[in-house]
């Protein structure tokens, strides 16, 4: 098997005398989507912050291809090819669709294509907006529109598209679909399956059951800051999920309803 893009050996995190994360081994393979799932507390969050340069571990350490990283911020991370998006988007509501792609990291030309000076590239800003939304199967018509005009599905496109601007290669979304309704959860879920379809890894934090099984192809599942679980989704639905997060076991026989042993399941 191939080297993993990202892989956690013995993470830790406590705060003051909280472990909120244990001793975590994870790989995360190119090209997978992969759910972190856990009830409230179990450490998805703690860990999910420390792979996207927003807190130190107090313990392990993380390999990119391979090779020692530490990210000293999302930026640091960012640069590295890992772009987190909160569930809150951290999106300018008043900037356009364009702007918000962009932020920080303006496109500038010379005019005339001299070098100097340098000046904002809108029209290029306003191409290249147009191009990751496509990508993304989410043309939107104008993209001097401002963030707030459009629905939360729409936004989460805005702030994937960012990811793409930087060429991220993992993606970390952190509970995505948990403010959205039917119709927007199914756009997001979209946008997963689209990412992924073009070679990007994703890293899935969610509560819906029924989300992971639709998007994911990997489940890793924590218990009191600990990886109970780590296995394909192959093979499980939605309620067997939902068990195995509860108890932090793998053992889906127990989930059998009584007066069926094991046995009959085989
Ligand atoms: N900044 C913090 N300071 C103190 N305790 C924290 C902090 N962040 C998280 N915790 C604690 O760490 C544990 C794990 O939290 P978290 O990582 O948010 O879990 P999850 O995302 O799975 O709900 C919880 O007990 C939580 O109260
Ligand atoms: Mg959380």
């Amino acid at each position: 098997m191939s080297e993993p893009l990202l892989s956690l050996h013995g993470i830790g995190k406590s705060y003051g005398a909280v472990e909120a994360v244990r001793g975590v081994d994870l790989d995360i393979r190119a090209g997978e989507v992969l759910a972190l799932c856990g009830d409230n507390g179990a450490g998805k969050s703690s860990l999910v912050k420390i792979i996207a340069g927003a807190q130190p571990q107090t313990t392990g350490t993380l390999r990119l291809r391979g090779a020692a990283v530490t990210f000293h911020s999302p930026q640091d991370a960012l640069r590295h090819g890992i772009a987190t998006i909160y569930q809150d988007l951290a999106l300018a509501p008043r900037l356009s669709i364009a702007q918000n792609i962009f932020l920080g990291s303006e496109l500038t030309h010379g005019p005339f294509g001299l070098p100097f000076p340098r000046l904002l590239d809108k029209r290029g800003m306003m191409a290249a907006a147009r191009e990751f939304l496509q990508r993304l199967n989410l043309p939107l018509a104008d993209m001097a529109t401002p963030v707030e005009r459009l629905s939360g599905g729409q936004r989460q496109a805005v702030a994937i598209a960012r990811a793409l601007r930087w060429q991220a290669e993992l993606i970390i979304m952190d509970e995505p679909t948990a403010a959205l309704g039917v119709k927007e959860t199914a756009e997001v879920l979209g946008l997963i399956r689209r990412l992924n379809a073009e070679g990007k890894t994703v890293l899935l934090v969610s509560h819906n059951m029924a989300d992971v099984c639709a998007v994911a192809t990997r489940v890793a599942i924590m218990k009191a800051g600990r990886k109970a679980v780590d296995r394909p989704i192959a093979g499980l639905d939605p309620d067997t999920l939902a068990h195995m997060v509860m108890t932090g076991q793998e053992n889906a026989g127990q989930h059998l309803p009584a007066g069926r042993g094991s046995m009959t399941a085989l």
